[in-house]
């Protein structure tokens, strides 16, 4: 395979749902995308499906919550490819629904924080060095609408609590580094039809792509530090 000149993206819980989706449409646009997942199988069986579409992609163990894991992963990426252009933040787990902050289980809280926000902190921190070398980069995490203070309400308290964090985050790295032509922006699916959604979904995953897709191949000029629903400003 050989991918000098491509565009590498690193997707984070790629094995299924969203972050497929996501890295099914980068490789589409003509970008390498290494698919990660815990489980190193996982993730070359959904990487097998998409070199079946004729494809450019990899894959690679990543436990978001195991700092040598994502140490190992942004390290391979640069070495194996030379570049390392794009991180989609994407693994992230919903384990508090129906929690009150009031009687919250510790646990869960630490766990959640843990995997959604310095997850995803741990990925930027291993990906930016790559990036910088490049003088390019895009940074995306995957939000959602129950982390905004507009629609901040009682249960799943941890999981909006990580979220909300991660919108933060977006904001500090994207004052860091917007001079080294670096954009950080987060988005949020909405209900997507998923194994973590509940009620009724508004769209597919390859539905929801296309705004994660669309941040993830900013040109220079592009928005950072922003938030994004269906490619639309949504408030904070
Ligand atoms: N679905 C929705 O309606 C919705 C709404 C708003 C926001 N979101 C956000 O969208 C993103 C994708 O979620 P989804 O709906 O596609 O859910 P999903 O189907 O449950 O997928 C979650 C992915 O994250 C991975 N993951 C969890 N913990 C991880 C860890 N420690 N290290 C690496 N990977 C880990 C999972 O891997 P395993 O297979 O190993 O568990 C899986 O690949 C999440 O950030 C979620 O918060 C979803």
């Amino acid at each position: 395979m050989n991918n000098v000149g491509k565009r590498v993206a690193v997707v984070t819980g790629a094995n299924r749902g969203l972050g497929y989706a996501i890295a099914r449409r980068l490789a589409a646009q003509g970008l390498h995308a290494v698919l990660t997942a815990r489980s190193e199988q996982a993730a070359e069986q959904a990487a097998a499906k998409l070199r079946e579409e004729g494809l450019s992609v990899s894959s690679h163990q990543l436990d978001v919550t195991d700092p040598a894991s994502v140490v190992r992963v942004m390290a391979d990426t640069g070495v194996t490819y030379g570049r390392l252009d794009v991180l989609v933040n994407n693994a992230a787990i919903a384990i508090d629904r129906g929690q009150q902050a009031s009687a919250a289980d510790m646990e869960k809280v630490r766990a959640t924080i843990d995997a959604n926000l310095m997850g995803a902190w741990r990925c930027c921190t291993a990906a930016i060095p790559e990036m910088r070398k490049l003088g390019y980069g895009r940074i995306v995490n995957v939000t959602t609408h129950m982390s905004t203070f507009g629609q901040m309400n009682s249960g799943s308290v941890a999981y909006r609590i990580s979220k909300t964090g991660l919108n933060a985050l977006t904001c500090i790295l994207a004052a860091e580094l917007h001079v080294a032509n670096i954009l950080v922006n987060a988005a949020s699916p909405g209900k997507v039809a998923t194994r973590m959604a509940y009620g009724k979904a508004e769209q597919t995953p390859d539905e929801a792509a296309d705004t994660f897709a669309w941040l993830a191949t900013l040109p220079d000029s592009g928005p950072t530090g922003q938030l994004f629903y269906r490619r639309e400003p949504l408030q904070w």
